[in-house]
């Protein structure tokens, strides 16, 4: 090896070792919390719903430990974390209610109140209910 060769292997070593470490940026999923932040998110969600009578009449026979279990898993995976939803589609979960926008933004009224008492940051709020906004269409009126 010549002096010039083990000069320039030194030098990429020593530029590598300052390179700064390239991270993926932080998914929804990790600003949430994880499983862990979920969790106590959707246990908060479900909080506020017994909570808000413009919402509470519609759990009134719902099986909530099956619904605590499968809301998790749709805000995992709405999120982009590595969880698989194994609940019905938006319409057919819906079906039958025929909800209406006063409804529709009474829950999002009590999931933003949720994530501020579990202490989810304003713009990571934002972003979540950006995502769940979506499905306005498929939950109305069906
Ligand atoms: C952002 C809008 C909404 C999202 C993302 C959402 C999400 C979900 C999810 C993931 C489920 C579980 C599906 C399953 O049981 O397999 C569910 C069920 C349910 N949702 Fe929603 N929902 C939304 C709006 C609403 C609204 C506006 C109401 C009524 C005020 C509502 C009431 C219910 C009820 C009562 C169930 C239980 C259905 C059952 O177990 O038979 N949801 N929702």
């Amino acid at each position: 090896m010549t002096g010039r060769t083990i000069v320039f292997i030194f030098s990429i070593l020593a530029l590598s070792a300052c390179a700064p470490t390239v991270r993926a940026p932080a998914t929804l999923y990790d600003q949430l919390g994880g499983n862990a932040g979920i969790a106590r998110l959707t246990d908060a969600a479900i909080d506020q719903y017994a909570a808000d009578p413009r919402v509470a009449p519609m759990f009134d026979h719902v099986d909530i430990g099956r619904f605590r279990r499968v809301f998790a898993e749709y805000i995992c995976v709405v999120s982009d974390g590595p969880c698989r939803y194994t609940g019905a589609s938006m319409a057919d979960a819906h079906r039958g209610m025929n909800l209406h926008e006063g409804q529709f933004n009474a829950i999002v009224e009590d999931l933003t109140a949720a994530m501020t008492s579990v202490h989810v940051s304003v713009p990571t709020q934002n972003r979540l209910i950006k995502r769940l906004a979506k499905v306005r269409t498929d939950v109305l009126y069906k």
